[in-house]
């Protein structure tokens, strides 16, 4: 079978396993953190058709035709795959670093897909959208502090 991943297709082997381990073991995506394996902690996130999803909670089959996005499909990058810009989302937690970084991949696709639909969004929206992602350091205001900086970084461009 094959999945639409970070706009390329992928002839996938293990349509049964987790998304989550398809993107990680078969093809080497590992921006997509692996944590509590049961939907708790969001370390595992993707973008399924635009939307935050829990890819320890799907399988590949289940995936079907819908586009994934993972960390590595956000950056602007040249025809041999060479970054050439970063994200405004992922230039905004350079800028705002976090600890540990195990809950990265899903504050920063939380915060993509928040930003899409409201490019301007308040304190209790960022507060709303990081919510359902554990930090265990404890980061959340940096997150928050991120996630508003990335709505300026994107808007100036
Ligand atoms: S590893 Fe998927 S939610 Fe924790
Ligand atoms: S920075 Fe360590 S879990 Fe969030």
């Amino acid at each position: 079978m094959q999945l639409l991943i970070n706009g390329r297709h992928h002839e996938i082997e293990h349509g049964d396993e987790p998304l989550v381990w398809v993107l990680r073991d078969e093809l080497g995506l590992t921006g997509t953190h692996y944590g509590c394996g049961i939907g708790m902690c969001g370390c595992c996130t993707v973008l399924l058709a635009g939307r935050p999803a829990r890819s320890c909670q799907i399988t590949a089959a289940e995936v079907g035709e819908r586009p994934v996005v993972t960390l590595e499909g956000l950056a602007e990058r040249d025809a041999d795959g060479a970054v050439v810009a970063l994200h405004p989302v992922q230039q905004a937690f350079v800028e705002n670093p976090l600890q540990c970084g195990w809950c990265l991949p899903g504050h920063v696709l939380s915060a993509v897909a928040l930003l899409a639909r409201d490019p301007a969004p308040d304190e209790a929206a960022i507060a709303e959208a990081a919510q359902p992602n554990l930090c265990r350091c404890g980061g959340y205001n940096t997150i928050k502090a991120a996630v508003a900086r990335a709505a300026e970084l994107a808007r100036d461009r």
